[in-house]
């Protein structure tokens, strides 16, 4: 299985359940927290789970490709295959996208091409949607913009707010992103081109 790095910038809520979800094998392949945040919750995640991290700050860099080579280097001391963006506030540069191609996947909370960048859920309660959900993707240099993986639809009631909503959202996310990562890392789901191939259907335990 591939080594994995998950890249966070906040909560950590995705980063501690798909570690969790990997705990199942004998060796775990998540490899690797990098986070850029100094003060960011997901960095006690991975000490409390024992995992590894670095924290890169872009402010420590006069440009964003010294701050994605300096990333590099930790990735490759770590032998890493494969990223995970989970909760990471931060657009993938080019320096990183030429060295993982078709090997690092994204998590929103909106049925894309609805509603990309950092205020998704708030932007669907503003906008009154009946239907929101959880995207998985892969990533390229644009804003949430990759080929899609996968997709389910979530409701929104008139009474929610952005922290309900945010609420039933993430715990599809928790439930789901570790499946379909599991399904990369194993070969099951690939990029071909710009078109996802699945080696066999996208079968996802549905809680
Ligand atoms: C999730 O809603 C994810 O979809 C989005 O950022 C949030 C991260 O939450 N990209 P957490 O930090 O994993 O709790």
């Amino acid at each position: 299985m591939l080594n994995l790095a998950i890249f966070a910038s906040g909560n950590g809520s995705n980063f501690q359940a798909i570690a969790e979800y990997f705990n199942k094998y004998p060796s775990s392949p998540v490899k690797l927290l990098v986070c850029d945040r100094s003060q960011a919750h997901v960095i006690r995640r991975a000490e409390d789970l024992g995992i590894p991290h670095v924290v890169i700050e872009r402010k420590d860099y006069p440009s964003k490709e010294l701050f994605e080579l300096a990333i590099l280097q930790h990735l490759e001391q770590a032998n890493i295959h494969f990223i995970a963006l989970a909760g990471y506030m931060r657009l993938i540069g080019a320096t990183i996208l030429k060295q993982y191609p078709g090997k690092i996947v994204n998590i929103h909370p909106s049925l894309l091409p609805a509603f990309p960048g950092k205020h998704a859920v708030c932007q669907a309660i503003s906008y009154g949607v009946k239907i929101s959900g959880v995207t998985i993707h892969f990533v390229d240099e644009g804003m949430d913009t990759g080929p899609i993986i996968y997709q389910k639809s979530v409701p929104v009631y008139p009474t929610d707010t952005a922290v309900s909503l945010q609420a039933r959202i993430n715990a599809i996310e928790l439930d789901i992103f570790p499946q379909v990562i599991e399904k990369c890392l194993s070969g099951q789901i690939l990029l071909n081109e710009t078109s996802v191939e699945a080696w066999e259907e996208l079968i996802i335990c549905e809680s």
